[in-house]
């Protein structure tokens, strides 16, 4: 019997491990064969560890799953599928898993993460394959008419990006993998680590051979030592079977990429700060132009790509262009990796096409909030993003859309709050987050982040409240339009949108002076 215990980050948290041992010693004290695969997760982390039992060619999930359950799991025949309080059926069948649309999460906890043999058998390399036969610049032209536009947050079109350095000349190219995924409640990257890292590669592999690099860099954080360790033995295992090395796949043309580990900046997750990074230096921004397309790792063409960017890239190329073109609204084509976190019944990750609404996704598809208690607030795109409120929830999750409401889809990364959170309190953290993880290039940024906290703390003391409004707001402006990065520009985003849409929450009963 196969059984399937994931190894993901978040299912080790909840004692994956501890369950998959268990699991061993029950079967082997009732002299039953089991044979355990640790696979990436399924992104349902209410049920993690969610354990998986093969019965007739079917998966039947139960969760969440503590070692204390086993025996009790045994005992109710789980190995024949048998009933039991955790048992939920086929996991093909899971609401949460069957409305969603997986093409870049394909294969994510369905197969072991690092057997090559697993992720050939579900359509694996034949993208790969494809590209090897194609001219580059048509690569590129696949990749554009995709409609594929940059998922690490600022949605630039990634056909564009590898044209400009297809185009580019230098003695060396690159192709960088920014895994620096540093925002508030994402986990997307990590999860394509762990669970499915040869997708990264065949990505970063289709983007060498579309714009002449032979070289890649995974850059990934300290925090993430599962996603590192999967990562690189992923790297190794494709090396030995020729995915990588001076002939791709037999083709002649060569591609090997490398994880470097960065020592857990968030500002390291902006583009030209990872490149100094990654050349040993500071993780400081450097100013653009010129563009990291032109003169990027060690000044040579470098595309860098957000991971869940070149790990679409496979089934572009396997599906055609006009496939994955189809799923999506208006200028978002395609799916996106919702990561649902927060105060929320059911959190984890949802990939879909573009253009559900936000309503839908926080209250349907994550069931509202765990306290049970209203929403009152769902912070969208990392700790730069905008808070809304319930009276935006028609959205659609696009980037225009989002854009259109002053906020941002960034990397897809939703945390919801319920009506115990003080916005004003949110507001604060924003600056206080920016003052903590500015790099200290630019005066907006590194001195307006500390005013801001100021500010907001003022205000908190019903201290001129009106003049110490404005005041946030002015300097909000300021640091929107004369910061360098979007580490000071994207701080008035949750900093302005608290103030919009929750303005009582800024004005505090005023101070009362203790009489005479
Ligand atoms: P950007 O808009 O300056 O650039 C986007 C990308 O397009 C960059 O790679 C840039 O080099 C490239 N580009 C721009 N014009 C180009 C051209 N003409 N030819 C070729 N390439 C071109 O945005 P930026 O500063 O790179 O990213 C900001 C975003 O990062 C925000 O929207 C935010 O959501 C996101 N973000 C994501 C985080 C995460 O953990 N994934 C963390 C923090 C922010
Ligand atoms: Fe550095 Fe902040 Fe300026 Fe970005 S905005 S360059 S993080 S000081």
């Amino acid at each position: 019997v196969t059984i399937y215990v994931p190894k993901d980050a978040a299912a080790l948290a909840l004692g994956a491990d501890r369950v998959a041992a268990a699991i061993e010693r029950e079967a082997a004290a009732r002299g039953l064969a089991v044979s355990i695969v640790r696979n990436g997760s399924r992104g349902m982390h209410w049920l993690e560890p969610l354990v998986e039992v093969v019965v007739d060619h079917e998966r039947i999930a139960y969760g969440p799953v503590k070692a204390g359950d086993v025996a009790a799991l045994f005992a109710a025949g789980f190995l024949e599928g048998g009933d039991h309080p955790l048992c939920h059926g086929a996991t093909k069948d899971i609401p949460f898993l069957k409305q969603q649309t997986r093409l870049t999460f394909a294969r994510c906890g369905i197969v072991d993460p690092l057997s090559l043999d697993d992720y050939r058998r579900f359509r694996g390399l034949t993208g790969l394959e494809k590209a090897i036969a194609m001219a580059p610049a048509d690569i590129v032209t696949e990749v554009t008419d995709s409609g594929l536009r940059g998922r690490g947050g600022a949605g630039f079109p990634t056909g564009i990006k590898w044209k400009t350095v297809l185009d580019a000349t230098g003695p060396q190219k690159y192709i960088v993998c920014n895994a620096d995924e540093g925002d508030s409640g994402t986990f997307a990257d990590r999860m394509i680590m762990e669970g499915d890292p040869f997708v990264l590669i065949e990505g970063m592999a289709i983007a060498g051979l579309a714009t002449g690099a032979t070289k890649g860099f995974i850059y990934t954080r300290s925090e993430y030592p599962h996603a590192i360790a999967a990562m690189s033995e992923a790297i190794e295992i494709a090396r030995r079977e020729g995915v990588l090395g001076p002939s791709v796949l037999g083709s002649g043309r060569a591609f090997d990429m490398e994880v470097r580990v960065g020592a857990g900046a968030y500002v390291c997750g902006e583009e030209t700060a990872l490149l100094n990074s990654l050349e040993g230096k500071r993780g400081i921004v450097r100013a653009k132009p010129p563009l990291p397309a032109h003169k990027g790792l060690f000044d040579c063409p470098t595309v860098i790509n957000n991971v869940i960017s070149l790990a679409s890239v496979p089934i572009i190329l396997d599906r055609g262009a006009a496939f994955y073109r189809d799923f999506g609204m208006g200028r978002s084509r395609g799916t996106i990796p919702i990561q649902i976190a927060g105060n929320v019944r059911h959190g984890g990750l949802y990939e879909t096409a573009f253009g559900l609404s936000l309503g839908e996704i926080v209250d349907h598809i994550a069931g509202g909030t765990a306290t049970g208690r209203p929403v009152k607030a769902v912070q969208v795109g990392g700790p730069l993003g905008a808070y809304f409120p319930r009276a935006l929830f028609d959205t659609p999750f696009d980037y225009e859309s989002f854009a259109a409401k002053d906020g941002l889809i960034g990397h897809a990364g939703i945390v919801v709050f319920d009506d115990t959170v003080d916005m004003l309190h949110q507001a604060r953290f924003a600056m206080e987050f920016c003052a903590i993880e500015s790099c200290g290039k630019c005066t907006p940024c590194r001195i307006g982040s500390i005013r801001g906290v100021e500010v907001a703390d003022r205000i908190a003391e019903g201290i001129e409240p009106e003049q110490n409004r404005a005041l946030l707001a002015d300097l909000c402006n300021t640091m929107k339009f004369g910061s360098l990065c979007a580490l000071g520009g994207f701080t008035p985003y949750p900093v302005m949108s608290a103030m919009t849409h929750f303005p009582e929450d800024f004005s505090p009963a005023p101070r009362v002076e203790a009489a005479e």
